[in-house]
């Protein structure tokens, strides 16, 4: 299974600093952002990674990680030139992914306790379609949130809804068979123009092949003041 690293997005909810710094370079406690993300994907024994981000930011990328030796890991970058959203930010990494590969996907502004080692194991026993990993949360609208049958099966996922069906979202942490490039192929832009992620998940929904599991412990995007500042605190308390 290979990693797949998404870190590029204007960040706009976080100006004027991503006016100097891409969202994922910015100080979470020890480390930039995205530093979390790789010792998340180290700590769950995996060493291929693919790092999607934007024209401008990459070379702060590579100044930070280089090929992944020091981590032990080998880093393959690919440039997404426009923010066109999370799904075609994924589409970017197709040709460093091999067709009967699955993947990981993580956005680089997620941060979390759990190891992702059981859930990886999950998916690797799991023959085809996608997983996601959904957490409770008091604010879900603000996030994709599952709907479910009565047999606690996902149907589909409402992005940013007005009214949520739960109080549980779906984190920024995919789980999918390499056919999921096929289905970015497929997609139309939503109404903000963007390819998203969303709409991928909906099509594995739809196909009854999209399963979940709950991430333990705290989770938080990093992708706004706030939710910087809680990220910077849970990494902080964790380390005393
Ligand atoms: C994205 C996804 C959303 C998900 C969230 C997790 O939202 O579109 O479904 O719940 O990440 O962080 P965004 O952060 O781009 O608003």
């Amino acid at each position: 299974m290979k990693a797949v690293l998404l870190a590029g997005g204007t960040g706009t909810r976080l100006r004027p600093l991503t006016n100097l710094y891409n969202k994922h370079m910015l100080p979470v406690g020890d480390r930039p952002m995205i530093g979390h993300a790789i010792a998340k994907v180290k700590e769950a024994g995996i060493t291929d990674v693919v790092l999607v981000t934007g024209r401008e930011a990459a070379g702060s990328f590579i100044a930070y990680l280089g090929s992944g030796r020091e981590e032990g890991l080998s880093i393959t970058y690919r440039i997404q030139e426009e923010a066109g959203g999370i799904a075609e930010a994924l589409a970017q990494a197709e040709s460093a992914v091999d067709p009967d590969d699955k993947i990981v996907v993580l956005l680089g502004d997620n941060l979390f306790e759990e190891s992702l080692k059981p859930h990886a194991e999950a998916f690797a026993a799991q023959p085809d379609g996608a997983m996601v990993l959904l957490k409770r949360v008091s604010d879900p609208r603000r996030y994709g949130v599952p709907v479910f049958d009565e047999s606690g099966r996902i149907v589909r996922i409402e992005e940013k809804p007005e009214q949520a069906a739960t109080n549980q979202c779906v984190t920024g942490i995919y789980f999918y068979h390499a056919d999921v490039f096929g289905i970015i192929r497929q997609l139309k832009p939503s109404r903000r123009g963007e390819l998203e992620i969303t709409d991928v998940n909906n099509v594995y929904a739809a196909a009854g092949k999209l399963t979940h599991r709950t991430l333990k412990g705290w989770w938080t995007d990093a992708g706004t003041f706030d939710s910087l500042y809680e990220a910077a605190n849970r990494v902080r308390r964790g380390r005393r």
